[in-house]
């Protein structure tokens, strides 16, 4: 076994368990993205130790910066920024701030807020030089820190999920995601954070401590874009359903697994705009009090799922160290790219939750 990407995961049996695998000179599962895309990189390759150095000497990277970047410069309390668009309706790389120090002021805190409605997704690059606590500041600007998955109500302690076994010391509230050689891991599939709570977080923090030379990357999907793309019958069939998130075997909670009701239109607390609150990671049925046949449960889930991930509503970043993004969970979905195996990713992850907590539950209310 590799020395992992840190010390607390080489007691883990978790992760032991899935090292064995890579002991055995297995690849990894195929049943995992990684895996999958590894296996499309290596065909026919069944020793992992030649799949790894198959696709590292595929990659043979070394860094560098080619192009033309357009970017809107701005000046926000004497500080010159440029913002560099993503995606046209998502997605802003924000250049020129020292997270660390330049948001002491309540106005340039109240610009970002503003820019991070609009945007929905925003990204600072060159901030490897925040600490943990300082990245708990940071999110203490926009919301309140919240547990690993947002509110304390639901705190997983499932065995089996890797990622929430490994604590930032004297930071509970991070949650350490790792992936390596041994133990690949990537949160690939379309999601919000733990919206199979209550009251799910407001937005999530990602730092980027160790970054793949390719792939990786996050994508993210934009809400009312999706909620906008809907067919008007659909639209009006579901404009006053709820339905049911549930958790996973990881989100389990003394054994109980996390259930939650929301409604599929989301009128968004702050922007006032509406966004489609549903995605497959989580929603498996709507509510019974609406009593929808099976069949067309089926086919007006399956047009919600093909509004996911759609190019025109996702933007994808690429994560170098020190990067980090903050996401407004309430109209963006986010999936990572589970393709970057035989190369190492580390990254670090806060929840926000709304300082006014009567916003904290989702609701529905045209018109408002
Ligand atoms: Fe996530």
């Amino acid at each position: 076994m590799l020395e992992p990407q840190d010390p607390q995961l080489a007691d883990n049996p978790l992760y032991v368990r899935r090292a064995e695998r890579a002991n055995a000179d297995k690849p990894p599962s195929q049943s995992t993205p990684i895996g999958a895309v590894a296996q499309v990189r290596a065909p026919g390759v069944a020793s992992r130790q030649a799949m790894m150095e198959g696709i590292r000497a595929q990659d043979d990277l070394v860094a560098g910066h080619f192009g033309t970047v357009y970017y809107k410069p701005v000046k926000v309390c004497g500080i010159d920024l440029k913002l560099e668009p993503v995606q046209p309706s998502i997605g802003t790389i924000v250049h020129g701030l020292d997270l660390a120090k330049d948001l002491d002021d309540p106005e340039m805190v109240a610009f970002l807020r503003s820019l991070w409605l609009e945007r929905k997704v925003l990204m600072f690059r060159g901030q490897a030089h925040l600490t943990r606590p300082q990245m708990v500041e940071f999110a203490q600007r926009f919301g309140e820190v919240g547990a690993p998955f947002g509110e304390r109500e639901h705190v997983p302690n499932s065995p089996h999920d890797l990622n929430q076994q490994i604590k930032a010391p004297g930071i509970p509230d991070m949650l350490i995601l790792p992936s390596d050689e041994t133990v690949p891991n990537a949160a690939s599939g379309w999601h919000a954070d733990a919206t199979w709570q209550q009251r799910p977080p407001m937005g999530s923090i990602l730092m980027c401590r160790e970054a793949p030379p390719v792939g990786g990357d996050t994508c993210f999907c934009d809400c009312y874009g999706m909620w906008e793309g809907l067919g008007l019958e659909t639209k009006e069939r579901v404009r006053h359903l709820k339905a049911v998130h549930v958790g996973t075997v990881g989100h389990q909670m003394d054994g109980k697994t996390p259930i939650a009701v929301h409604p599929v239109a989301r009128t968004h607390p702050e922007t006032g705009g509406t966004t489609l609150y549903v995605q497959q990671g989580f929603v498996r049925r709507f509510a019974e009090e609406h009593g929808i046949p099976e069949d067309e449960e089926r086919t007006l889930l399956w047009q919600m799922k093909l509004q996911e991930g759609r190019p025109e509503y996702t933007c994808r970043v690429r994560w170098e160290v020190g990067s980090m993004a903050m996401w407004d969970n309430r109209c963006v979905l986010h999936s990572a790219s589970g393709d970057f195996w035989p190369h190492r990713r580390l990254m670090e992850r806060l929840t926000i939750l709304d300082y006014d907590e009567s916003r904290r539950t989702p609701y529905y209310a045209p018109g408002d």
